[in-house]
């Protein structure tokens, strides 16, 4: 029978079960890739009163957080492609949300400490452990620093994936005391942060191998610009950092087979994306035209560069152009959108909500996505948008500098268009460059056809994953050799 690796994956959120960001897509995706390659894989996520899927109880038991005991109650998820375990407690998790309360430190700490302890309890004994962001980060450290006392730990070898360095879980040192380790640990070289307990900063520290979500975005966490404060602590282990890049699940966004967009197609067929526009026009309001229909789904928050965006859409609408755009988020740019659609009716259309079918119609119907963010660790739009023929326009950082090549520098392999340095001037200079080559028609589509040929599947970053499984766990052999010789030596001083 063949060597499966068997991989536990600790996250959050896990899209469809519960999902608030792209940490959810990729939980949801990822795992599913890796069984069918040659990983045996169990998710494991925190309850929630959001959570709305069937589920049968697997186990209970008393969890150790600081000096109180709090039971642990463990859920199997039904119907599940891949086996997904809820840790469940009432006080932590009976409530909705998955982030924003103001005891977060310590109901992820709980969340750790519950599935260390289940570690030990499951006959589920993984060969890898996969964290993600700082929620799941602390495990690390429960493993390291437990492993004489359960020496099978040892052999337990720590993928730590950072989709977002921004949120880092920092507490006070009252959460680092429920964690139980010895107090050793609470040091800057380990956990300790200017006097706070910093969640990521152990997964860092402590992880065989870390995992920025694309090449440019993991070179930028080491700069002071984009490393949130620990691009030292980094730098310190820029020899365990890689840069795998997250795919899409290309079976679900398919506009050939895409049940919620009015009229499927494909790149040889692109009078179905024709339709698209027209019947979105028709849906939103706007006049049927067919100038460029500009696309944007995002939050409205300021790191999404939608002050940039406000700007080059007041340009658009004075154009032959038309902008739509879906998302929510922080009430002076939804006030600011709102104005817009205000002023330019038939011309612009906002809608400040979460609607996933919308979403989709707009990947379909429009013919140029904007993104333009400040930073984006990977980001995940972009290539959605791409496999829908929507030519991305994208500010060169991170994932999307890595995703999306310009057509200007490369004509044959050109996906998009990129601009570098944040500012409205240099957006608005690819807008333009993107609205004269809109002219070209002949030129547009041969453009189109390369976005949508783009392979954004997760197959080879799973399969590249599957190799930092296998890095992870021959460098987590030779620190326990290290850790051996060391060990005999001191023996023998003594
Ligand atoms: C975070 C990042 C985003 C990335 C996603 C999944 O949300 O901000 O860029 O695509 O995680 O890794």
């Amino acid at each position: 029978m063949e060597n499966k690796v068997k991989v536990l994956f600790a996250a959050a959120e896990c899209a469809p079960i519960i999902k608030v960001g792209g940490l959810g897509d990729v939980a949801g995706e990822l795992p599913r890739k890796l069984m069918e390659l040659r990983a045996d894989v169990r998710v494991v996520i925190p309850g929630n009163r959001d959570i709305n899927v069937p589920s049968v109880y697997k186990g209970d038991f008393p969890v150790k957080i600081g000096f109180r005991t709090e039971t642990c109650i463990v859920r199997e998820v039904l119907k599940s492609p891949v086996p997904t375990w809820i840790i469940d407690n009432y006080h932590y998790f009976g409530r909705p949300g998955v982030y924003g309360h103001w005891d977060d430190g310590e109901r992820f700490a709980f969340f750790c400490l519950s599935i260390f302890e289940m570690l030990l309890k499951f006959d589920f004994k993984p060969d890898v452990v996969h964290l993600n962001d700082w929620h799941t980060a602390p495990l690390s450290m429960l493993i390291r620093e437990n492993e004489r006392e359960q020496p099978f730990l040892r052999d337990t070898a720590i993928v730590y994936t950072i989709h977002n360095l921004e949120y880092q879980g920092i507490s006070g040192r009252n959460v680092f005391d429920l964690f139980n380790v010895k107090d050793v640990v609470f040091k800057t070289d380990k956990v300790e942060y200017y006097g706070c307990f910093n969640a990521m900063k152990a997964g860092i520290n402590y992880a065989d191998i870390i995992n920025g979500v694309s090449k440019t975005g993991t070179t930028q966490m080491l700069t002071s610009k984009y490393g949130f404060g620990l691009e030292g602590v980094l730098k310190n282990r820029k020899s365990a950092l890689r840069g795998v890049v997250n795919g899409i699940d290309i079976d679900f966004w398919n506009p050939e087979n895409d049940k919620l967009i009015y009229t499927p197609f494909n790149k040889d067929n692109l009078s179905g994306k024709k339709e698209n526009k027209k019947r979105l026009q028709k849906e939103l309001g706007l006049d049927s035209s067919d100038g460029p229909l500009f696309g944007v789904v995002s939050r409205l928050v300021p790191n999404k560069g939608m002050d940039i965006l406000e700007g080059a859409a007041h340009n658009i609408a004075r154009s032959n152009g038309q902008f739509v755009l879906l998302g929510s988020g922080e009430k002076y740019y939804e006030n600011a959108f709102m104005r817009l659609m205000e002023r330019y009716p038939g011309k612009v259309s906002v809608n400040l909500e979460f609607n996933n079918e919308l979403a989709h119609k707009i990947y379909a119907a429009s013919d140029i996505f904007l993104m333009p963010s400040r930073h984006e660790p990977c980001g995940i739009s972009q290539l959605i948008a791409m496999r829908y023929g929507s030519v991305p326009i994208v500010h060169k950082t991170g994932g999307l500098a890595d995703t999306v090549i310009d057509t200007g520098r490369n004509k044959e392999k050109g996906t998009g268009f990129t601009f570098a340095g944040y500012s409205l001037e240099s957006f608005l200079k690819a807008i333009k460059r993107a609205l004269s080559l809109y002219e070209n028609s002949k030129e547009w589509v041969s453009l189109v056809k390369r976005a949508m040929s783009r392979d954004s599947s997760w197959e080879s970053s799973a399969a590249e994953y599957m190799k930092l499984y296998e890095e992870a766990r021959t460098l987590n052999r030779k620190r326990k050799t290290k850790g051996r010789k060391k060990a005999i030596e001191e023996k023998g001083e003594g």
